[in-house]
């Protein structure tokens, strides 16, 4: 019970308690006012931090009142940043400013708090090294000194997470600023539009994909936010590993990643636009695909082991790593490389430093396929990896393969489709090929199938044109990787289809069986 703070505080004192529970919204916590002030003097005076109340107990002069935070907080491991530092037997003067409260974080630019008075009252990352200074705030709360917090990382370092998560052993900031999440193509186009906000702009996907309703300084805002770090991360703790606003190990819709990676992935209603955002669905093996007439298997879900609880972090396992680097030839540290580029398979330089692709598969980084247990080495994941793309390719290029190099899908390409095409001479012909009429075909369930699988070696699949009107696609097999089995299978049942529906023959000697691990359990209906 929150109360119990709050007895152990008011014991032996005359109190007066007004409880403004249930009348105020946003504010989960019982605010309490009391006839003794709830804070002391501010060691710093000049800036007015006031940091912590009783450092012996970690309770801070902010959680005196707002007693969910004071408790959420104290779990995390801001508040055991500057025990941690001294613990590590290297603390060096420089190291306490990202290890206590003062002027990083927030608003302020001049020292303070700890960088003014070297006090336990100011020892780790408290309530206002993120909110700044409240003793304004504290002697009369108002609407008018809210000590609001930012959720900006990317102001040059001024303010924000990033002022303290930046730097070779911290890099967060700068990784997620080069990831899509910090820096993606997608924000221009949808950040704006309401029906997309949810995953493209970061204030909306706290409001709507997690379900906060906490206030900051953008929030009322019109600046759009990027996908920061406090869209993925609760400031004040969470349930779930490293303050995470979801867990990143079940395996569903609750996922964090799935959240927003799991917008389209079935042809319903059919759409020019092929999978959106599907990587997640694939992952799980739910919702995604064209199942043609007579698909092989009676299940609606078909999951692979990367997509199981065999892999535990899930999405993260593979696109969340951290590994530290050393110079190859003096082994100097270099970097503490901490994943915020989300990238999986990383291209690596020489020394192992993280680089800009694309880069050649020895290049690639394939350590988290072995370090999770998974893979038994590196070159095992890699070769693993290898066959499987090829076999995408072979497969997808029974449908089309994009001869001449100009994405369209002509009468003398390679594949089935372009047969089909070739042979068209009437609208009702062309049309078997439409995605704008609203009209699901077998030739156009098969495309959906084939986008699914694309890999970037078939790029054409994701952005081209047939019979005079364009399709696109995002990727989302990540390059098979996300559900080989059940990629399989789909293009298989599609080259089927296709061949039966159209009359069109598989040429000979074709192998169409699956070749990656069936999933467990998995049952072929007998037909
Ligand atoms: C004043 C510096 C500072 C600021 C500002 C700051 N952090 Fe931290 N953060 C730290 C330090 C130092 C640690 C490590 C503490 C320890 O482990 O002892 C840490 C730890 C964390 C962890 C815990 C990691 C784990 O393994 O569980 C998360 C998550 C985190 N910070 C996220 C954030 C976010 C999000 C923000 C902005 C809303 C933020 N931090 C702002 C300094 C800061
Ligand atoms: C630029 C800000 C910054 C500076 C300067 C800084 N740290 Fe940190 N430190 C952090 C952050 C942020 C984390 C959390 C990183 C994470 O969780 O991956 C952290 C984490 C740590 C941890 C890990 C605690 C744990 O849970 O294992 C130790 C120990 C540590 N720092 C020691 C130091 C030492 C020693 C120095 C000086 C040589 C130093 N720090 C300087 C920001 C900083
Ligand atoms: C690591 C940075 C950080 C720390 C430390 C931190 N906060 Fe926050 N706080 C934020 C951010 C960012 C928000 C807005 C986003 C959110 O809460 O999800 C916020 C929101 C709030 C709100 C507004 C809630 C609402 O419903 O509108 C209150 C009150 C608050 N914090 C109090 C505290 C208290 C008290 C502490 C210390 C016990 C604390 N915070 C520690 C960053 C922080
Ligand atoms: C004496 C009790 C008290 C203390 C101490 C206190 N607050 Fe508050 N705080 C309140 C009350 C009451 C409100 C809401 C009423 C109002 O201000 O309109 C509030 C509002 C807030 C809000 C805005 C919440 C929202 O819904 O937008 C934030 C953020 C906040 N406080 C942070 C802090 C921080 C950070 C500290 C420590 C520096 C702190 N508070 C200390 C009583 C307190
Ligand atoms: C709030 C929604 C949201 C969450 C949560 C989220 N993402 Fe994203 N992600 C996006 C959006 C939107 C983009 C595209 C951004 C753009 O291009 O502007 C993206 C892009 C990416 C990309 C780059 C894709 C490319 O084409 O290069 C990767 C990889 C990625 N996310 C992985 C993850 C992982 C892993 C997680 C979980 C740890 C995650 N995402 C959580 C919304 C989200
Ligand atoms: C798209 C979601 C997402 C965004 C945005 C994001 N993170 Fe993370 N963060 C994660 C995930 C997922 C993990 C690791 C989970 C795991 O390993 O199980 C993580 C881990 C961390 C950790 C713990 C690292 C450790 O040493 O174990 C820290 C600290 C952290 N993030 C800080 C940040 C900061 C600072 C930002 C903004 C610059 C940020 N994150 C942005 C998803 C995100
Ligand atoms: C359910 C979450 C979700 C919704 C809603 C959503 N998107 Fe996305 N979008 C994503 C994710 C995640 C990515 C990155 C992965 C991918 O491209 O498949 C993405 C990628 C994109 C990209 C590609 C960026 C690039 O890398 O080139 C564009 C453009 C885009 N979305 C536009 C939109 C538009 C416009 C809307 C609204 C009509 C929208 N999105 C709605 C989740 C969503
Ligand atoms: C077993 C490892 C693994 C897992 C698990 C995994 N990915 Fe991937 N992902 C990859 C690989 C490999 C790529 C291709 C990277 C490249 O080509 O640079 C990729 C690519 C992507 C891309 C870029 C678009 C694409 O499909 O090529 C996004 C976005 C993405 N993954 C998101 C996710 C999300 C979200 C999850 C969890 C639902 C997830 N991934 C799970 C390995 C994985």
């Amino acid at each position: 019970m929150q109360s119990d703070t709050w007895r152990k505080l008011a014991r032996g004192l005359p109190v007066v308690l007004i409880i403004l529970g249930a009348g105020y919204g946003c504010i989960d916590e019982r605010i309490v006012f009391r006839d003794r002030e709830l804070f002391n003097q501010p060691l710093d005076s000049a800036s007015g931090f006031l940091g912590y109340y009783r450092p012996a107990e970690k309770q801070t002069t902010c959680g005196n009142c707002h007693v969910s935070f004071q408790r959420l907080w104290s779990e995390t491991k801001h508040a055991n940043a500057y025990a941690d530092l001294e613990a590590s037997g290297h603390a060096e003067s420089f190291c306490y400013s990202c290890h206590t409260t003062n002027e990083r974080g927030n608003l302020v630019t001049v020292a303070a708090g700890y960088h003014v008075k070297q006090d336990s009252v100011y020892f780790d990352v408290q309530c206002e090294s993120c909110h700044g200074p409240g003793f304004a705030h504290v002697q009369a709360p108002s609407r008018e000194n809210w000590p609001l917090a930012t959720i900006k990382v990317d102001t040059g370092l001024t303010s924000g997470c990033g002022e303290c998560h930046s730097g070779i052993h911290t890099p967060f900031v700068e990784q997620w600023r080069e990831s899509a999440h910090g820096s993606g193509p997608g924000f221009n186009i949808a950040a704006s539009r309401a029906e997309c906000a949810p995953c493209h702009e970061g204030r909306t996907a706290i409001a709507a994909t997690f379900g906060s309703s906490a206030n900051y300084l953008e929030k009322s805002g019109t600046e759009n936010q990027r996908i920061v770090c406090a869209t993925c991360h609760n400031p004040h703790g969470s349930p779930y590993e490293h303050q995470l606003r979801a867990s990143v190990s079940i395996p569903s819709r609750e996922n964090l990643c799935i959240r927003c990676h799991s917008r389209t992935g079935t042809p319903t209603p059919p759409s020019f636009r092929g999978p959106h955002a599907a990587q997640g669905l694939l992952l799980l093996g739910e919702n995604v695909g064209w199942y043609p007439p007579g698909f092989a298997y009676d299940t609606a879900r078909i999951v692979g082991t990367h997509g199981t609880s065999a892999n535990s972090r899930l999405c993260a396992t593979c696109h969340v790593t951290f590994f530290e680097v050393t110079d190859k030839a003096t082994g100097e540290f270099l970097l503490h490389s901490v994943g915020h580029t989300f990238e999986a398979i990383q291209c690596l330089d020489q020394n192992g430093l993280p680089k800009e692709g694309p880069c050649d598969l020895s290049e690639r980084n394939f350590k988290a396929c072995a370090t999770s247990g998974c893979h038994g080495s590196e070159a095992s994941a890699r070769s693993a990896f290898t066959a499987l793309r090829s076999r995408l390719e072979f497969l997808l290029d029974q449908l089309w393969f994009d001869t001449d190099g100009d994405r369209e899908m002509d009468g003398t390409d390679a594949g089935l489709l372009p047969k089909l095409v070739a042979r068209a001479t009437t609208a009702a012909d062309s049309n078997q090929i439409n995605l704008n009429d609203q009209v699901l075909t077998v030739a156009e369930g098969a495309i959906w199938n084939a986008q699914l699988a694309a890999i970037e070696s078939r790029s054409f699949w994701t952005s081209g044109r047939v019979f005079g009107r364009s399709f696109s696609a995002h990727y989302s097999a990540g390059e098979g990787v996300h559900n080989p089995f059940l990629l399989e299978a789909l293009l298989i049942a599609s080259i089927n289809a296709v061949s039966k529906e159209y009359g069109l023959a598989v040429p000979a000697g074709v192998d169409l069986e699956i070749r990656a691990t069936p999933p467990p359990g998995l049952r072929r209906v007998t037909q």
